[in-house]
């Protein structure tokens, strides 16, 4: 029997049906509210509200679960490649060998970029930051490649999301290439997916490139912790403009754009910029002091998030992987003591202890892609590279679903009520 919830309003009672997913919170489908109540819900944030139904990432935050397909983000980035990662949140399952040889094959097929592409990075500025281009060079893709638009057809979509897939590192690599005044390098499909992006992005024609193999699977590491995360706000924006029909490039574009805030994806650039502002573990308590302040809108860059009111699961991976790449490649830097501390000295204070703000993802990641060598502008476009997957396949559930409507919310209106115009010369 269908469980329901009831709602009794100055207009009379309802019944409303209560959804059950396979785990996690119950939701209440209020889709016929408004047309029975003439009533909306007011949800700023969407802190209580399930934008879509989703079989692809389940996050338990009071738990600090995360899972992709079912499987836990701990395993999969200890044991599986990124390639395995993508097709899993493609097609719901883990591929068998056959079926894995044929993506990464396909995947590989697709990592050049249409050359014209090159002159049009030529019109960015060398300081431009390698979100504005990715942000432009992803839109612009829809320009290039005409026969992965119609979204009506289902193996069109699949060219789409290869093509994103496979040409993000292209894309990243050549906009840090860019920047720094150096020739753009072709794929080398015969590497890596990481492989291939740390010598797109290191190598030079002139040399050629090793691939450290201890590099190789901290960034395949940092990958598959990126991969996907529910419905977070890029995705949602992904989602919200692929729901009007908006070719998968342009989608994928504005999830970039959306991506890049400091609330968001930026995070991990102002967690490494905020620890190196500290500089020395003698002036954490000034920062605490601040980031519990609230007069002052300085907030602890890495901590806290939206849903987990516990550790995040992909920061314990981010942290031993920081201590494990700085110890690999001979490093020491204090960025990292200062981030420990930090750490603790917050998991013990009992504003951040009450309000439940532990480390999340960006607070470890930039230390571990500060020792690869990446600048610290780049760390939101290897964000951008790897949660293309996820947002993919959030596209293409969200295409596939028949219960999908255009994203059209509602608002509580407080402006003014109608008035009559006047004429600019009687306005008092
Ligand atoms: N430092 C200090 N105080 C904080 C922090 C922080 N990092 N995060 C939240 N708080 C406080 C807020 O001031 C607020 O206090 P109040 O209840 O007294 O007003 C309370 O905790 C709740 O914060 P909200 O902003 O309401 O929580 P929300 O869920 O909206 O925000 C967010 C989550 C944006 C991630 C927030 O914790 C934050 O700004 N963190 C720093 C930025 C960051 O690391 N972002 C990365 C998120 S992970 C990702 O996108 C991959």
């Amino acid at each position: 029997m269908t469980k329901t919830v009831n709602l009794t309003t100055t207009g009379g009672d309802y019944a409303y049906p209560l959804l059950e997913g396979s785990v996690g919170p119950d939701v209440i489908d209020i889709r016929k509210l408004y047309g029975q109540t003439g009533q909306f819900t007011y949800d700023p944030g969407f802190t209580s509200t399930a934008s879509c139904q989703s079989a692809i990432t389940y996050i338990d935050g009071d738990e600090g679960v995360l899972l992709h397909r079912g499987y836990p983000i701990d395993q999969l980035a200890e044991q599986s490649t990124f390639m395995e990662v993508a097709y899993l949140l493609l097609h719901g399952d883990l591929p068998k060998q056959k079926e894995l040889d044929e993506f990464t094959y396909t995947i590989s097929r697709h990592t050049m970029l249409h050359e014209q592409l090159a002159t049009f990075y030529r019109g960015f500025r060398r300081d431009a930051h390698p979100m504005a281009i990715m942000c432009g060079v992803v839109g612009a893709l829809s320009a290039f490649y005409h026969d992965s638009t119609d979204i009506t057809d289902p193996q069109q979509r699949l060219v789409a999301s290869h093509r994103l897939i496979a040409k993000m590192p292209t894309i990243a690599a050549m906009a840090y290439k860019y920047s720094i005044g150096q020739p753009f390098l072709y794929p080398d499909n015969s590497l890596s997916y990481t492989g291939n992006f740390l010598r797109m992005t290191f190598g030079v024609p002139a040399e050629p490139y090793e691939v450290n193999p201890i590099i190789e699977n901290a960034m395949r590491r940092i990958f598959i912790l990126h991969a996907d995360h529910e419905q977070n706000a890029s995705t949602s924006t992904v989602r919200l403009a692929g729901s009007s029909g908006a070719n998968p490039f342009a989608c994928i574009a504005a999830g970039i754009a959306c991506l890049w805030g400091p609330a968001h994806g930026g995070a991990n650039e102002a967690a490494l910029n905020m620890l190196r502002e500290i500089g020395n573990v003698k002036r954490i308590p000034e920062y605490i002091a601040r980031a519990k302040d609230k007069n002052d809108p300085f907030r602890l860059m890495g901590f806290g998030h939206r849903v987990y009111k516990n550790y995040d699961p992909r920061a314990k991976v981010m942290q031993a992987t920081a201590e494990e790449v700085l110890k690999e490649l001979n490093l020491s830097d204090p960025v990292l003591d200062v981030a420990r501390e930090l750490e603790q000295i917050a998991l013990h204070d009992d504003y951040f202890v009450e309000k439940k703000l532990y480390p999340n993802v960006d607070f470890y990641s930039g230390i571990i892609l500060n020792a690869i060598g990446f600048p610290t502008e780049m760390f939101t476009a290897l964000f951008a590279l790897a949660r293309t997957v996820g947002w993919v396949a959030q596209w293409n559930e969200m295409i596939s679903d028949p219960e999908q409507k255009i994203g059209r919310p509602r608002q509580l209106y407080v402006g003014a009520t109608q008035r009559e115009y006047v004429p600019v010369a009687a306005r008092g």
